[in-house]
């Protein structure tokens, strides 16, 4: 009954992110109700694990106590405090100190956002900020990736290169450009590391070329790509486009806000990829999603030439809830346990799901399983030789995440048939092995769908 009014009052009221309103409407919200390690409950107490950390942002797990205090006591003694007329809070202070400590380089300095729309907002105007203060007004064009998302504000929509983020959007703006991603599945070079990457370092200067060296101001990257279906390139690739960027004058942009937080193993991916970029975005696994907190990193050289460049005068971008207390009480308590263990267990944890997604590998079903750490993603088709996507009547983003919600598992299914997984850190080897083995049955299942019969080879 309660659930039920919950579901017309959400038909009635709550507008959805990346959602068909309309198919919402006909299918109706599913309410989540609790949540505890890696396990969620439903308004109607069915449990699942929760192999997609609610969105890919959990990194710590549900129901940290020591977490929910850390909020409460920052509340009590201080809900609030604006970073505007040179104010700020403790808590706020210390984590900007504590994550300088720990960013690649020399990103010692810290602009707080909401979330990770806006850190990439943010970048876009500390970058143009960064070239007026050079007297280079006009290096003002932004190169990102095809597949890459980077956010759904109203330029950072347009870095991102989903379709459904610009249809109807009029995305993308005219100076921003995008050059081929290393997709190493459906690379048109084929699979070889060397060559992905050469094809990449080509693109990335054909580019530059096109626009000229003097009007491109940055160049953003994930990590690994994660809205576009859990695209990892090869080893050396960030390098290389980094170098790029570095010879080419252009400022180098890693958004981590997936990444970020032992999502892949250590605090921030450019780590293992050995590089330092100039600025870097960070959100999710910052407060593990108790609460809304972004983050953008600014090396000294951007730093000190945006500040440099104003002089006395204000740099007019802030916000309200920059630097919130209560969420930077939130990642302070947060980062201490991913250091206690978490990203110890994630390390663990990922080696187990990677090896058990690999164990699906000979399923008929199984066309590709990549991922590094806790990010992780196998993409389904029906013919192994030709690479064919499942046809579109299997609706995958629909049909395969209802039935592994059915199955005890949350996962991301996306719309090409990619099934995507950032479980908690917090998973044992007997909630890896779950996911795992849920997931098989899962693919069983669909492998007895008639239309998906039909189309496999
Ligand atoms: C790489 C990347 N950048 C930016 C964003 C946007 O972050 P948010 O949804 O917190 O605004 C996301 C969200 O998934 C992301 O994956």
């Amino acid at each position: 009954m309660l659930s039920n009014s919950l579901v017309e009052l959400d038909r009635a009221h709550l507008v959805h992110p990346v959602a068909s309103y309309r198919g919402h409407e006909q299918a109706g919200v599913r309410v989540l109700k609790s949540a505890k390690g890696a396990t969620v409950t439903d308004a109607s107490g069915h449990q699942m694990l929760d192999g997609f950390a609610g969105l890919w942002c959990v990194n710590a797990g549900y129901g940290h106590e020591s977490i929910v205090e850390a909020a409460a006591r920052q509340m009590r003694e201080l809900p609030y405090a604006t970073g505007y007329f040179s104010l700020g809070s403790e808590p706020a202070i210390r984590l900007a100190a504590e994550l300088a400590e720990r960013t690649p380089g020399d990103l010692n300095h810290v602009y707080f956002t909401l979330g990770g729309s806006d850190a990439v907002d943010s970048t876009v105007r500390f970058i143009r900020y960064y070239y007026h203060s050079l007297g280079k007004p006009t290096k003002d064009q932004f190169i990102s990736l095809e597949q890459g998302y980077h956010g759904s504000s109203t330029v950072g929509a347009g870095l991102t290169a989903l379709p459904v983020f610009h249809a109807g959007f009029g995305m993308p703006l005219d100076w921003q450009h995008k050059i081929p991603t290393h997709y190493a599945y459906r690379n048109p070079v084929g699979t070889d590391p060397q060559a992905i990457i050469a094809a990449s370092v080509k693109a990335l200067r054909a580019k530059v070329e096109e626009i000229g060296a003097e009007r491109v101001a940055a160049f953003y990257v994930e990590p690994i790509q994660g809205s576009g279906g859990v695209l990892v390139p090869p080893t050396g690739w960030m390098k290389a486009m980094r170098d790029v960027c570095t010879e080419l004058d252009i400022l180098f942009v890693a958004d981590e806000v997936i990444t970020g937080f032992g999502r892949t193993g250590p605090l921030f991916a450019c780590s293992d990829d050995g590089i330092v970029p100039d600025l870097m975005t960070t959100a999710k696994g910052l407060t593990s999603g108790y609460v809304p907190m972004g983050a953008v990193f600014l090396s000294e050289k951007v730093y000190q030439t945006i500040a440099d460049g104003a002089g006395p005068a204000a740099i007019g971008h802030g916000y309200t809830y920059s630097a919130h207390p209560v969420s930077a009480a939130v990642g302070l308590e947060v980062l201490r346990l991913y250091e206690n263990g978490l990203l110890e267990n994630g390390v663990k944890a990922g080696a187990r799901l990677m090896a058990g997604l690999q164990s699906l590998s000979s399923h008929p079903l199984v066309g590709d399983v990549r991922g590094r750490g806790m990010l992780a993603a196998i993409e389904l088709v029906v013919d192994k030789e030709r690479k064919t996507p499942l046809p579109a009547a299997a609706d995958p983003s629909r049909r395969i995440f209802d039935r592994a919600w059915n199955n005890g598992l949350v996962i991301r299914a996306f719309g090409n048939g990619v099934l995507g997984y950032a479980p908690p850190l917090c998973c044992t080897e007997a909630e890896i092995d779950a996911i795992v083995e849920r997931t098989a049955k899962t693919l069983d299942q669909t492998l007895n769908d008639p239309d998906v019969r039909a189309a496999l080879v």
